[in-house]
């Protein structure tokens, strides 16, 4: 099965390609390849290319600058996103999108369900719902939250950099999530092309705690393997 794997220098391009089964005939491609803010480039490709399925890893994911770049994330997560379902309608392919827990209002004290009320807050995350809006009936999304993973830019990664130069960091203590490891959330990906899942899934890892909880831990762990030389002092504060 020919599958076609966008965003493949992000943290779940990356971990989609090192956990791809042995069926998967992978062509992994990155801006440098596709940019997909190039709509004709991006049909054109995908319609000669023809995958089987296109796993859509790609996206702008910069949430705080997505305020002031609307359009731009609007036409890498959304019209872009129209662009491949399109492009498969034609070829007969599948298109399988990864969105995001911004699309929802974050007001909930208990995990959203997959067909929970959509209230997006930010720009990225209405650029995120639109994307979702343009899937067919047989393709799949799968929303996950807080990814991070070892080769990424991430909390985790940023953590680590700033403990090694500050003495006291100051982390929000009042959002709360579930820290997602990409190597877990590409192999659920795997698992639910391989059943031929369609419809709309979440995925994130077993917990949940607030970005200060998070940083506490990512001390602990990075301080006990030699990643930062000694824990710092980590102020909570609220995200005002
Ligand atoms: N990271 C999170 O915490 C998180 C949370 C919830 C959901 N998600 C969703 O999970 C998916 C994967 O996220 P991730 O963390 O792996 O993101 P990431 O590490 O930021 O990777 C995104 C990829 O998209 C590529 N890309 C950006 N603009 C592009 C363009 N114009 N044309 C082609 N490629 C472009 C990037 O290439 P360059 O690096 O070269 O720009 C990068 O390879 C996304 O749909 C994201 O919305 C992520």
């Amino acid at each position: 099965m020919r599958v076609l794997i966008t965003g493949a220098g992000g943290q779940l391009g990356g971990a989609l390609q090192r956990t791809a089964p042995g069926w998967a005939d992978i062509t992994a491609i990155d801006v440098d390849d596709c940019d997909l803010t190039d709509v004709p480039m991006l049909r054109a490709r995908l319609v000669v290319e023809a995958p089987d399925i296109i796993l859509n890893a790609a996206a702008y994911t910069a949430v705080d600058k997505a305020e002031s770049e609307e359009a731009l994330a609007r036409a890498i997560n959304a019209e872009a996103v129209s662009a491949m379902v399109a492009a498969m309608a034609e070829t007969g392919g599948r298109v399988v999108h990864v969105s995001t827990d911004y699309v929802f209002d974050g007001t909930a004290s208990a995990p959203y369900a997959p067909d929970a009320q959509r209230n997006p807050q930010s720009a990225y995350g209405r650029t995120k719902a639109e994307g979702e809006d343009s899937l067919r009936p047989e393709d799949l999304l799968v929303r996950t939250a807080w990814v991070y993973e070892a080769g990424g830019a991430n909390f985790v990664r940023t953590m680590i950099r700033l403990m090694n130069e500050r003495e006291e960091l100051r982390v929000v203590a009042d959002q709360v999530g579930a820290p997602t490891w990409a190597t877990g959330l590409a192999r659920t990906i795997w698992a639910l092309v391989e059943k031929r899942a369609t419809g709309t899934f979440h995925h994130c890892d077993d917990g949940v705690a607030s970005w200060h909880e998070f940083a506490m831990a990512i001390a602990e762990e990075a301080h006990a393997v030699g990643l930062v030389a000694r824990i710092p002092v980590i102020h909570p504060i609220t995200t005002a």
